[in-house]
Order: structure tokens, then sequence, then C-alpha cells
């Protein structure tokens, strides 16, 4: 079992996504293990992206995801982070594959919709600018032995 760190974007709440793409992960069988929607900080914003500092799209970027509400949440499921971003679809909304959620429903790279970490190591270091640990839930999911 893996888990991934996700987080949809002020835009995808604003615009009555939330239900339409976590349902997409739902249908797959991924198993939400933590999930909250919470006002993102400054100081949570530039840690999560860091490695983007002195890009030219950087302080837009810091905007944009301050600038409404968020929805975060951890999933669980076997080669989970792939697969998450197999659904998700690339980066520029213009290239991901359609039947993604960027290929469906985002048109610009900065307002593309969601995040999610691209590998274990980013998860490990993303899940914990917004979780506690006592915040992820362990549990039994019914269609874990169906999929
Ligand atoms: P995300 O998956 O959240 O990771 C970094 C974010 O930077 C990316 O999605 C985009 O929203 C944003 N971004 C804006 N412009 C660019 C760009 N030219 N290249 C990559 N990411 C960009």
């Amino acid at each position: 079992m893996e888990r991934t760190f996700v987080y949809l974007k002020p835009n995808a709440v604003r615009r009555g996504l939330v239900g339409e793409i976590i349902k997409r992960f739902e249908q797959r069988g991924i198993k939400i293990v933590a999930l909250k929607l919470f006002w993102m900080t400054e100081e949570q914003a530039k840690e999560l992206y860091k490695m983007h500092e002195g890009k030219h799209f950087f302080r837009e970027l810091i905007e944009f995801v301050t600038g409404g509400p968020v929805v975060a949440m951890i999933v669980e499921a076997p080669r989970v982070i792939e697969m998450v971003r197999h659904i998700i679809g690339g980066t520029d909304p213009l290239k991901a594959g359609t039947g993604t959620i960027r290929g469906e429903f985002a048109l610009t790279i900065t307002k593309n919709l969601i995040h999610a970490s691209d590998s274990k190591e980013s998860f490990e270091r993303e899940y914990r600018i917004f979780f506690n640990e006592n915040e992820i839930v362990n549990y039994y999911l019914d269609v874990q032995d169906d999929i």
C-alpha cells in the first residue's frame, strides 16, 4: 500500500468540482485516509512550493493558492502516487490526456485545479505541511478486496 498527498486548489472549490474530483478517486477504489477543507496560509504555500521560488510564476502561484479555501487529502492504494497523477493528467492542461481531471476541467497551468505529490519523498514532505499524524485514519474499506 502506498499513500499520496492531494489538494484541490481554490478554483476547484469555487467551481463546485470537489465532489466530481473525489468521485474519480473513489470509483477507482482509492481510499481517503485524511480529508479537510481550510484556507492555506502563505507560509504553508511557500513551504509546499519552495522548489519553485524565484521562478516567474511563483508569486502568482502563491497568491492563487492562498486566495480561497482548498480541500486537502491523503489517499491510499497500491501504486497510488502514479495512479493519482494518471487520473489528474499533466501539469499543463493543454497536454493533459482526454478523460483526465485537468484534461476535462482545466485551461491554464496556474489554475490547473489540483496538485498531487510526484514521489514518495514529496509525499513525506508535503503531507506534513498540512496534516498531523492523528488526522490520518486507518480503517477497512470493503472494496479493497475487489480491486
Ligand atoms: P502543481 O502540481 O501544484 O505544482 C507546481 C505548480 O506551479 C503547478 O501545479 C502549476 O499550478 C504552477 N505553475 C504555474 N506556471 C507553471 C509553469 N510554467 N510550469 C510548471 N508549473 C507552473
